[in-house]
């Protein structure tokens, strides 16, 4: 069975720019838009040119350099909004722009204070604006996620006979439960008419930790984009992260959904987002934190260093990490420590590593992590005494 293509639509200069403190200047905006078109990502989406001149200016310079992906401006449903997002992406060889409007009991109530049919009028209003622009055009129906089916629904219709190419369901508030959202995704599939003509989008917000696992449930249930970020960064808890959507999608065939991102490069660009933006990366992060192929504990050191299957479901090298790391601590095994000391040059017999173990395990417990230095000076000694040769 052949896999489906799930298109990435990185927001990571959008989306992931709003978080706090991370400002981005227009020479590392270029930097980071040309290696996602590299890693192979479908849509870039470059900013959102109202916001601010800088903003307007980076997206204008972002289109004119992307060679690949699609080059995406975000907008509200005002025509100054998409005025603005169809000029900035003049020189885009592939435009879209992605406009919408807030559909959720509460920001109709709260935000617009107007109805549904009134939501309804303004979101037509916005899609037939945009197409007078450019051919692809996305619709957002933001907080879909605490969003009425069946309203739901009717927004969504009226957008797709306005000329939608895609619809994006955020779970703006990242409120949903992976099968709640499948749900959605599955009851949209199955009562709006023309939906099989449309792409729907994922977009879903972090706020419970469930944004990888909603934006999944979203695909496997019909939908056949997903919008994320490098290392998931994004308002408040952040966004999707593409590296997790990426290598859940990998390693789990039997989905039979795929995409096209070099896998390859999903280190290299954490880093450099991380670098750029000035915001660190959690070490245990799922695929790219420091410590996602660092082996600590003694059991399952020992089970790695016997085949690295044991503890291991990615291959590093797969996500551009060269080798796993046996990171020696107390808690580490005698084949831990054995290993550690072949990789600097020693080969030791079993009495050896017995002596060597018991000095070993009084440097880690008066420090967190022991390191080659250490192994050097625990050697040093212990050859003095013993007469040991390095071979
Ligand atoms: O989270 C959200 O709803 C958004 C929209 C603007 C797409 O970012
Ligand atoms: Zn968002």
């Amino acid at each position: 069975m052949k896999a489906e293509k799930i298109e990435i639509f990185d927001t990571t200069l959008r989306d992931g720019e709003q978080v706090p403190g991370c400002k981005l200047n227009v020479e590392q905006k270029l930097v980071i838009a040309e290696k996602l078109d590299e890693l192979g990502v479908d849509i870039i989406e470059a900013g959102f040119p109202i916001s601010s001149p800088g903003d307007f200016h980076s997206v204008t310079e972002i289109a004119k350099l992307v060679r690949n992906a699609k080059v995406c401006a975000l907008s509200r449903a005002h025509k100054k909004d998409i005025e603005s997002a169809a000029q900035a992406l003049k020189f885009a060889k592939r435009p879209r722009i992605h406009t919408g409007i807030g559909v959720s009991e509460s920001h109709l109530k709260y935000k617009f204070n107007i109805t549904l049919e009134q939501a309804i009028d303004r979101a037509v209003g916005a899609v037939s604006f945009a197409k007078s622009f450019v051919e692809d055009v996305e619709f957002f129906a933001e907080d879909a996620g605490r969003t009425d089916n069946a309203h739901l629904a009717r927004v969504c219709e009226a957008v797709i006979k306005a000329g939608a190419t895609v619809l994006n369901i955020p779970d703006t508030t990242g409120y949903c439960l992976p099968e709640e959202y499948g749900a959605k995704i599955k009851y949209l599939k199955e009562n709006v008419k023309g939906i099989d003509n449309v792409i729907i989008s994922c977009h879903c917000h972090n706020d419970l930790g469930l944004a990888t696992a909603n934006s999944i449930a979203g695909a496997i249930n019909g939908a056949r984009q997903i919008e994320c970020t490098i290392n998931g960064i994004g308002e408040r808890a952040g966004n999707t992260a593409l590296e997790e959507v990426v290598m859940i999608l990998q390693q789990h065939r039997d989905l039979h959904l795929a995409t096209d991102i070099n896998s390859r490069m999903l280190t290299e660009l954490s880093q450099l987002t991380s670098d750029m933006m000035g915001m660190v990366v959690q070490p245990n992060k799922a695929i790219v934190g420091a410590n996602a192929f660092a082996h600590s504990s003694g059991i399952h050191q020992d089970g790695v260093i016997k085949n690295r299957e044991t503890y291991e479901i990615i291959n590093p090298e797969d996500v551009g990490v060269t080798e796993s790391s046996i990171i020696l601590t107390a808690r580490s095994g005698r084949s831990a420590l054995a290993y550690r000391y072949k990789n600097i040059g020693f080969d030791i017999t079993k009495n050896e590593l017995d002596v060597l173990y018991s000095e070993f395990l009084k440097v880690a417990d008066s420090k967190k992590e022991v390191n080659d230095e250490d192994l050097n000076v625990i050697m040093n000694v212990y050859s003095q005494s013993a007469n040991y040769e390095r071979r």
